[in-house]
């Protein structure tokens, strides 16, 4: 088999952004952030509240995180000793879904499993205790609109999470109702952020100057600290959720891949960027080369297995695809196929750099760049070869001499880190 050039050219160009084209996403991003403020019904982004500021630094005691948002979910007892310092005591981590054991996120799922399985990882994370309290900090990174740090209602899911029952509810009221079945009477929710709040929590109690905290991993969103200057609200968190943004244009396997998700028309940019979709993408695009109209079931760990080959003539590369495809490529047809994830993961690196270089703009307004860190954690931004580094070059391209008052930092672990500072805040 010799893939098509002329064909395997065209799929490139379909998943190139020209420098240009990156600079409208930006200026469309700020666009929408400012009709937002104004009006979230105008912008594809949801502006969600969260009811929460930055943290001093100074936060202290011992407090239980929950963190659900992917695939794996993870309940941490957390010790804040102030000045940005933190232990975690204990941690319990389980996926929400088990090939032939059990599935608390696919059809036919409901809220009441879902819940009764994490009150029992509370229960393990506690040891059973049922006379202490604990205050619980709860990180549920879903587009939730909220109208106090506690209260917060599932919009919709996304990620392709499809569970009944929970869209439309109150989710701690879940959680605490799972609590009490279980007779855990002693831990008490009392704050819910979303996970990218969580990672600007997090690394503003180590250091300062940060504003903007984001997740790249299964999924894609970004949040900041809206300082509504000159108006009266107090500065607060905004959770864009801006996977939603709409002002792109999907190319052919975009829009294939939008049409058979769970939710079609919606997550824009997460559908073209994140970890849960990348993977997909690629399937796609090498099975129309393939001349092949196949699911091949290829993961954005694929695709890092695949950028990573430097083997002569790429071996782990050949084997991954064969054992999804049934095709034995030879090392041209490989070297392409190297490329393909490249530049899949590139554009997707790039529309993500572009929305932060909006967040920026907006945030410098009349004035210059401020010197800054943008808090990052997720799979694809720790693990897949390039991401950062195309990041780095992305904020040069777009900022000029402004990117290198730009820093991106790894928050790792920033959710179950954000949940207990937020516990600790609601207790303020
Ligand atoms: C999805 C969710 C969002 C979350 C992101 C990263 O985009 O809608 O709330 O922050 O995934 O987990």
């Amino acid at each position: 088999m010799t893939f098509d050039k002329k064909q395997f050219e065209e799929i490139i160009d379909a998943f190139t952004v020209t420098k240009e084209g990156l600079r409208e996403v930006a200026a469309d991003f700020r666009y929408d952030l400012r009709q937002g403020l104004k009006d979230p019904a105008q912008s594809s982004l949801r502006m969600l509240k969260s009811y929460i500021g930055l943290p001093t630094g100074d936060e202290q005691g011992e407090y239980l995180a929950l963190d659900l948002g992917g695939t794996n979910v993870r309940v941490l007892r957390i010790r804040l000793d102030g000045e940005g310092r933190f232990k975690v005591l204990k941690k319990v981590a389980k996926p929400l879904r088990k090939e032939g054991a059990y599935d608390y996120i696919g059809k036919g799922s409901t809220a009441t499993q879902m819940f009764d399985f994490l009150a029992s990882l509370v229960d393990d994370a506690i040891d059973g205790e049922r006379q202490e309290t604990f205050l619980l900090g709860h990180t549920f990174s879903f587009p939730s609109e909220q109208s106090n740090l506690y209260n917060a209602r599932l919009i919709v899911w996304t990620k392709e999470f499809a569970t009944a029952g929970v869209e439309g509810e109150v989710v701690n009221d879940l959680l605490k109702a799972a609590l009490h079945r279980r007779g855990i009477e002693n831990v008490e929710p009392t704050a819910v952020i979303n996970d990218t709040v969580a990672v600007l929590l997090a690394a503003a109690y180590e250091y300062g100057d940060t504003y903007i905290g984001s997740i790249y991993a299964t999924g894609h969103n970004t949040c900041y600290l809206e300082p509504y200057a000159g108006k009266v609200e107090k500065p607060m968190i905004l959770n864009l959720e801006s996977g939603g943004f709409m002002k792109l244009v999907p190319n052919r396997f975009d829009a294939a891949l939008d049409a058979a998700s769970e939710k079609p028309g919606e997550q824009r940019l997460e559908k073209m960027a994140s970890g849960r979709y990348m993977g997909e993408l690629f399937g796609m695009a090498l099975a129309e080369l393939l001349g092949e109209s196949k699911n091949y079931g290829f993961t954005s760990i694929d695709m890092s297995a695949i950028l990573v080959d430097d083997t002569e003539p790429l071996e782990t590369a050949k084997k991954i695809v064969a054992s999804k495809t049934g095709h034995v490529l030879g090392a041209d047809d490989l070297a392409l196929a190297k490329r393909l994830a490249r530049a899949i993961l590139v554009r997707s690196a790039r529309l993500v750099t572009a929305s932060y270089v909006g967040i920026i703009w907006q945030l410098a307004g009349d004035g210059g760049i401020q010197k800054q860190h943008i808090a990052i954690d997720g799979s694809v931004y720790a693990k897949m070869p390039g991401a950062k580094e195309c990041i780095t070059a992305t904020l040069s391209e777009l900022l000029g001499e402004d990117a290198e008052k730009i820093d991106t930092t790894l928050a790792h672990d920033g959710s179950g880190l954000g949940a207990a500072i937020a516990a600790a805040i609601s207790t303020k």
